[in-house]
């Protein structure tokens, strides 16, 4: 997810360039730019790191009062300077800026590289400058059509030509792109952050459209270039509410955008119905003797999912290790054993000393991570990306999902690889993973009573999580969630294990929340229920859509959007991240920036 911005009118475009990055950086960091279109020529400058470091590195500025401006989120291509867009065409003519990835930009590149084009980035936006160049004959909206004609994927585009003074493109295709239409001015960008206070008269375009824009005009057209009635309405937000999406805080933001985030994560992965996890082709998992997942808070509670999946299809022995105790805790480790390192931010302190550690020891080092050319990126053997984009709220959702996701993806594919499930087998799970953005979807929906329980429940003080197998997985990684942001303590526990100890606890005045969505053991989770029901404690069940059973035994019930067994623990962890977040608000928390934490905890 990338920030895109473009402006034309009669202030100072890079001020306004800059201006408008600033607000847009939430939705990606790593590296910036901006291309101004002056005198005949288009002058560009663009830097990796924040908008900080763009604006050291453009000194005394450019003049001009037309340009497009990008702030970036990686996808293809490290975050460097030659990789931050915009992205200029070999004659210097057209300067592009890009959100949204080109799924065909391989063979195009191919194709210009073939006529004599020069790529100097790795990126999959480039090849957009590069097709303006080849259609281009003098007419600036033909050569746009021309190339955007050659594109698949999702693409918000921006779009400058040194021979066309005071004029943009803005092309529009699955990724967000939005006109702010001005005095005199007029604006482009990916969300309305960006000129929110310039003007809140805005142009939402469609997919397939296409805007053309100076000064004194917008003039949109249709997939096919003929002209078309823009739909104008006026923004009602404030700045920190565009920035939010229109949602009070990110955390819930971040909570509906799971949907895309797995879509993001999962779809690229899948060519022609079989996984093809890319950056795994020299991993020989015949060879793999054994795996150990390390990593820390939520990251390890989706180690703690993988598994049990990762045993279940390709038993391989597996264990989920928290890497602030894997570290010190001089492992047995040679080169047939392979350690998976997940991490979203990938700087954490702990899980990149656990990789070295393990480095250390011979130990091949695969890594899941949400942040492209971050530290434990760059330590790693194979690096599988979840395509999450920022996640700025301190509390983990999207980011874990979709880490869940990454290791479904996994152990699908080695198990194929192995040939411990059939091709149809192979073919069915895939199938499944393919839905779960849609199941992910059907979760929320389900859920928005959640906020009545999460009212009803949130003054119990110690709340017990039960579940069993990745249940209990389901169990650790809620219980984080209600405590960290809610401030209630709470405790995920082995449900088997209750009777050894902790029972003893149970009384009228505690809540149980009791995973019960694993087929195979439901029968012993209602013993469980029963048990802590008959010590006086309320029970509020966490089951399949459907089961009606639950309801004779349990107090209340949140039901979760059913899938395959194997991947259950990724839909029935959505109610409870709503349950964390609507209690934390009844506890009047901060919800996106809790007490003592950080996003990314760099120390020990
Ligand atoms: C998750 O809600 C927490 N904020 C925290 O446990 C986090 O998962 C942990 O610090 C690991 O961070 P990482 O994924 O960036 O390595």
């Amino acid at each position: 997810m990338c920030g895109i911005i473009g402006y034309t009118g009669v202030k100072n475009a890079q001020d306004i360039l800059i201006e408008g990055l600033r607000k847009l950086e939430y939705r990606g960091y790593d590296s910036a730019g901006v291309s101004i279109q002056h005198d005949g020529v288009i002058d560009t400058v663009k830097s990796s790191g924040r908008i900080d470091a763009l604006v050291e590195k453009l000194g005394d500025g450019i003049p001009g009062v037309t340009g497009v401006g990008h702030t970036r989120w990686a996808t293809h291509g490290a975050p460097n300077d030659t990789n931050a867009h915009p992205h200029i065409s070999n004659n210097g003519r057209f300067a592009i800026v890009h959100n949204g990835i080109i799924e065909n930009y391989e063979s195009l590149r191919a194709e210009l590289t073939a006529d004599g084009v020069c790529f100097k980035s790795d990126t999959d936006s480039e090849v957009v400058a590069c097709l303006l160049e080849l259609y281009y004959d003098g007419d600036f909206k033909s050569a746009v059509y021309k190339a955007v004609g050659r594109l698949e994927g999702s693409f918000a585009l921006g779009i400058v030509c040194a021979d066309h003074p005071g004029r943009l493109f803005a092309v529009k295709n699955m990724s967000p792109l939005i006109i702010g239409v001005g005095e005199g001015e007029n604006y482009f960008a990916s969300d309305v952050t960006a000129f929110i206070g310039h003007t809140k008269d805005v142009i939402r375009l469609s997919d397939g459209q296409a805007a053309e824009i100076t000064a004194e005009s917008v003039t949109v057209y249709d997939a096919d270039g003929n002209e078309t009635e823009p739909e104008r309405s006026v923004v009602t937000w404030d700045i920190e509410a565009a920035e939010k999406g229109g949602f009070e805080h990110f955390m819930l933001k971040e909570i509906m955008e799971q949907p895309r985030a797995l879509e993001a994560t999962i779809k690229p992965r899948v060519k022609k119905g079989r996984l093809a996890p890319e950056g795994l082709e020299e991993l020989d998992i015949s060879k793999v003797s054994r795996i150990v997942i390390v990593a820390c808070g939520s990251a390890y509670h989706a180690g703690v999912v993988g598994k049990y999946v990762i045993e279940r299809l390709c038993r391989i022995p597996t264990t989920a290790e928290l890497a602030s105790e894997f570290r010190y805790s001089d492992p047995i480790l040679d080169e047939s054993v392979l350690v998976i390192a997940i991490s979203q931010s990938g700087e954490t302190a702990d899980t990149l000393a656990a990789m070295r550690e393990a480095k250390g020891k011979g130990a091949r080092v695969m890594s899941i991570v949400n942040v492209v050319g971050s530290s434990v990126a760059n330590l790693s053997d194979n690096v599988l990306y979840t395509w999450a984009g920022p996640e700025i709220a301190v509390a983990t959702t999207k980011g874990y999902t979709t880490q869940v996701a990454m290791l479904y993806i996994f152990a699908v594919w080695a198990a194929g690889k192995l040939g411990r499930i059939s091709s149809e087998r192979e073919g069915e799970l895939t199938k499944c993973i393919l839905a779960l953005p849609e199941r992910v979807q059907h979760a929320i929906d389900l859920n928005m009573h959640v906020e009545s329980l999460a009212k009803k429940y949130h003054t119990y003080k110690t709340p017990f999580f039960i579940g069993r197998n990745f249940d209990y997985a389901s169990c650790l990684e809620a219980s984080l969630k209600l405590k960290e942001i809610s401030y209630i303590h709470s405790e995920a526990y082995a449900a088997g294990e209750l009777k050894h100890g902790t029972i003893a606890l149970l009384s009228p005045d505690e809540l149980v929340i009791a995973y019960c969505c694993h087929e195979a053991l439901y029968d012993k989770m209602m013993s469980n229920v029963k048990e802590v029901k008959a010590r006086g404690a309320r029970v509020l069940a966490v089951a399949q859509e459907g089961n009606k059973r639950v309801l004779a035994e349990a107090d209340d019930v949140i039901y979760v959007a059913d899938t395959d067994p194997l991947f259950m623990a990724l839909t029935q962890i959505v109610p409870m991240q709503l349950f964390a977040y609507y209690a934390a608000k009844e506890n009047g928390c901060d919800i996106d920036k809790p007490k003592n934490l950080a996003k990314s905890v760099t120390v020990e």
